[in-house]
């Protein structure tokens, strides 16, 4: 059994320590908010928080993952800036990467809170959106800085 802690929550597993966290969150925890596009560390889509901080959970076994502090999209509160933002500006089509990238972007803004376009260009350009949602992505994180400088939940 390998114990992990997700979304302030400890759990147990019983799965091979070679297990990627992708897999375990979705089909072991049911946590499938979390998405599979790649499985090569490529696309984004697997985005969670590890620690803090953006990784992708493709490339993580559970072993690895042991004793840190994951996050999932579930995770992220109910009126975080970046998920209110995404709903304002209407972010999503399919939809499919868009948990990875509001992941990505809430990341980015914990570190940069009032990031410039470069910066997020340069932070979410591993997260890829097959429907080109890129502009209003951005939109969305200027929206998130605002909001949170505003005093809202980070
Ligand atoms: S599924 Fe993990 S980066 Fe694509
Ligand atoms: S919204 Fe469809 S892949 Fe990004």
């Amino acid at each position: 059994m390998i114990a992990l802690v997700v979304n302030g929550k400890r759990h147990a597993v019983d799965v091979a320590p070679d297990t990627p966290l992708l897999w375990v969150l979705r089909d072991n925890l049911g946590l499938t908010g979390t998405k599979y596009g790649c499985g090569e560390g490529v696309c984004g889509a697997c985005t969670v928080h590890i620690d803090g901080r953006a990784e992708r959970s493709c490339q993580i076994s559970v072993k690895d993952a042991h004793g840190k502090r994951i996050t999932t999209i579930e995770g992220l509160a109910k009126g975080h800036p970046v998920k209110k933002a995404w709903l304002a500006e209407d972010v999503s089509q399919c939809g499919w990467c868009q948990p990875g990238q509001i992941m990505q972007a809430a990341a980015l803004l914990r570190e940069k809170p009032a990031p410039s376009n470069a910066d997020i260009d340069s932070a979410m350009e591993g997260n890829l959106c097959r429907c080109g949602t890129y502009q209003r992505i951005r939109a969305a994180i200027h929206m998130a800085a605002r909001e949170a400088g505003k005093g809202g939940v980070r």
